[in-house]
C-alpha cells in the first residue's frame, strides 16, 4: 500500500517553514488506515506488550487501534489539566512551542512492559517525554511506533536506548 501517496503535505504550516504531514486523508479512508494498523501490528510483532500509550491527539487515533489489534490496553496520555484522576506531569518543548503532558498514576504498572505509540517523531520531545512519564510510574519502555519518522529533526536520538520502529520516512 501506498501510504506516502494518499498523506496529504501541507507547506508553511502551521508556521512558515513546517511541512505539516496531514494523516486525516489516510485516517478517512478505511482500508488504508485499517492497512496502516495492521503494518505497524506486524513490525512490533517480536515485543512483549502488555499495554500502549499514546499521546493526545493524534497519538490516540493510532495506539487505540493498534492496542485493539494487539488485544492489550490503552493508556492516554494528556495535556495538562484533562485527566481528572492523580496525575504527574512534564513539560517539554516542540518543533513548534511548548506542551506538557500529564499520565494517570495507576495508568502503567511498575514492571508491565509498555508500547508508546504516535502518528508521528519530529524532534522527539512529546515521545521522550512520554517514554518519561512511563518510567516514572515504573513501566518498562519495549519499544516507540510511528506512521511517520522526520529523519531530518534525528528525533531518534532522543530515543537511543528505545526501540524505534516507523512505517514512512521523510527527510
Ligand atoms: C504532534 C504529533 C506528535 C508530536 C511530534 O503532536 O502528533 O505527537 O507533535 O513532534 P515532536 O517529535 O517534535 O515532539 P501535537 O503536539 O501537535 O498535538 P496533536 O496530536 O494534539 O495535534
Amino acid at each position: 500500500m501506498d501510504f506516502k501517496e494518499i498523506i496529504r503535505v501541507i507547506p508553511d504550516f502551521p508556521q512558515p517553514g513546517i511541512s505539516f504531514k496531514d494523516i486525516t486523508t489516510l485516517l478517512k479512508d478505511g482500508e488504508m488506515y485499517r492497512g496502516a494498523i495492521d503494518a505497524l501490528k506486524e513490525r512490533v510483532a517480536h515485543l512483549k506488550i502488555d499495554v500502549i500509550a499514546g499521546p493526545e491527539a493524534r497519538g490516540f487515533v493510532i495506539g487505540a487501534p493498534l492496542a485493539y489489534a494487539l488485544g492489550v490496553g490503552f493508556v492516554p496520555i494528556r495535556k495538562s489539566g484533562k485527566l481528572p484522576y492523580e496525575t504527574i506531569e512534564a513539560g517539554y518543548d516542540l518543533e513548534y512551542g511548548k506542551d506538557s503532558l500529564a499520565v494517570h498514576t495507576d495508568s502503567v504498572l511498575p514492571g508491565q512492559n509498555v508500547l508508546i505509540a504516535d502518528d508521528l517523531l519530529a524532534t522527539g520531545g512529546t515521545i521522550s517525554t512520554a517514554v518519561n512519564l512511563v518510567r516514572q510510574l515504573g513501566g518498562n519502555v519495549v519499544g516507540a511506533a510511528f506512521l511517520i519518522e522526520l529523519e531530518l529533526l534525528e528525533g531518534r536520538k532522543k530515543l537511543n536506548d528505545v526501540e524505534v520502529v516507523s512505517l514512512l520516512s521523510y527527510e
